[in-house]
């Protein structure tokens, strides 16, 4: 239960182990065929050019922004968490503008600070933000960001490694024009393959390109030979077969239980840990109404050594959560309730593994009442 990767289910597990066979096999390529439409159904988006890159997310970050930014381009950056200060290192590498556009951590990206930074900067190209930020658990308005982004003529770059699969993100819809993700948190996949899709707009930037992408393996035109669609593939690099049968099985289960409900889950898991957390007297560090269901990033009480807590939850129970990061590391404890593992046995698990820990070191604390709040919401959703 900690910030990602999250449990992977046994399907997955099992997809993993299937026989290696040839990235070029006629099989083979069906499959991509199969994966690439599951992507475009998980991102809501009939974007031609969607994919997964051979490689975490971090690397589908890059692909968005090596192929989107030439030098000189001014992009609006958004920082609210660590995830916002790694778009703007991206933007730098690339020779663009970074106009920075700051909110607390721990609370969502502001919409009336991103008008106003478009509005004082009419030649920006790009707006680029988190949708969900895995640092803190603030999620973002990423539908009012792009239509801010429109209304100013900006392309957009959404991170949405945490959001896919477990909160809406409807990419079509919202007018996204460059998006990526991870096959780590609400897919439940195992780490290292990023999902990402682009607009016609896009596609277009980065057709008409004055430089090349600095980044060779990134390079979507040249990606795109390989994953075009129904064409002639041609080798690119060697794909990560097994890894890719294995988010080809996280996305039929995703597909087989249906986003909605994916998102319905995830909202409901939320809900009842958060009403236990509360009989723990633990509080959130974002408000609610800008939470993130599946990162829930908690205050970690007066006096209590957090790093101990962590420990004796691993220990003794067998329960990872996430420490805190950047400005809230030693702060606050990160529970994640990601995919697979955003589960009843695990909500009732991790209260009382937290809240026995925490009377163990002093704290007036009543686990079996927060398991039973937890379980009043969940009986009664
Ligand atoms: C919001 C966000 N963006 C980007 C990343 C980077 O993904 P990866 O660690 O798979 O490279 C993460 C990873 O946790 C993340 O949470």
């Amino acid at each position: 239960m900690g910030p990602g990767p999250s449990d992977v289910h046994p399907r997955i597990t099992e997809a993993l182990a299937r026989p290696t066979i040839g990235h070029l096999d006629p099989a083979f390529v069906g499959m991509m065929d199969e994966l690439k439409s599951l992507i475009q159904y998980a991102f809501q988006t009939q974007n031609r050019l969607t994919l997964p890159v051979s490689a975490p997310g971090s690397a589908g970050m890059e692909a968005c922004f090596a192929n989107l930014v030439e030098a000189g381009d001014k992009v609006i950056v958004c920082r609210n968490g660590v995830f916002g200060g790694r778009m703007q290192a991206n933007v730098e590498r690339c020779g663009g503008e970074v106009v920075a556009v700051d909110d607390p951590w721990g609370r969502a990206v502001d919409p009336a600070k991103v008008k106003a930074a478009l509005e004082a900067n009419p030649d920006a190209k790009i707006l680029a933000f988190v949708h969900a930020e895995t640092s803190t658990g603030a999620q973002s308005d990423a539908e009012a960001l792009c239509k801010l982004a429109q209304e100013h003529n900006c392309l957009t770059i959404v991170d949405t490694v945490t959001s896919l699969g477990g909160t809406p993100l409807k990419i079509d819809e919202w007018g996204i024009d460059a998006v990526y993700s991870g096959s780590q948190k609400c897919l439940s996949c195992v780490p290292g393959l990023s999902p990402v899709s682009f607009s016609e707009k896009a596609v277009e930037k980065i057709s008409n390109r004055k430089s090349p992408v600095q980044s060779w393996f990134l390079d979507m035109n040249l990606v795109m030979g390989y994953w075009g669609q129904g064409g002639k593939r041609a080798y690119h690099h060697t794909a990560p077969v097994n890894a890719l049968y294995a988010l080809h099985e996280s996305l039929v289960m995703l597909q087989d239980e249906g986003l909605e409900n994916a998102w319905q889950r995830h909202g409901d898991n939320h809900n009842a840990l958060a009403a236990g957390l509360a009989v723990l007297g633990l509080d959130f560090v974002v408000p609610k109404e800008e939470r993130l269901p599946q990162l829930n990033a908690v205050k970690v009480p007066e006096g209590i050594d957090e790093a101990e807590v962590r420990r004796r939850l691993l220990q003794d129970y067998q329960l990872e959560v996430g420490a805190g990061l950047g400005d809230l590391a030693g702060k606050v404890w990160r529970i994640g309730l990601m995919g697979y593992a955003s589960r009843r046995d695990n909500i009732l698990l991790c209260l009382s593994a937290l809240g026995n820990t925490l009377k163990q070191m002093g704290c007036d604390v009543d686990p079996a009442a927060a398991t039973a709040a937890a379980c009043e919401v969940l009986d009664n959703k």
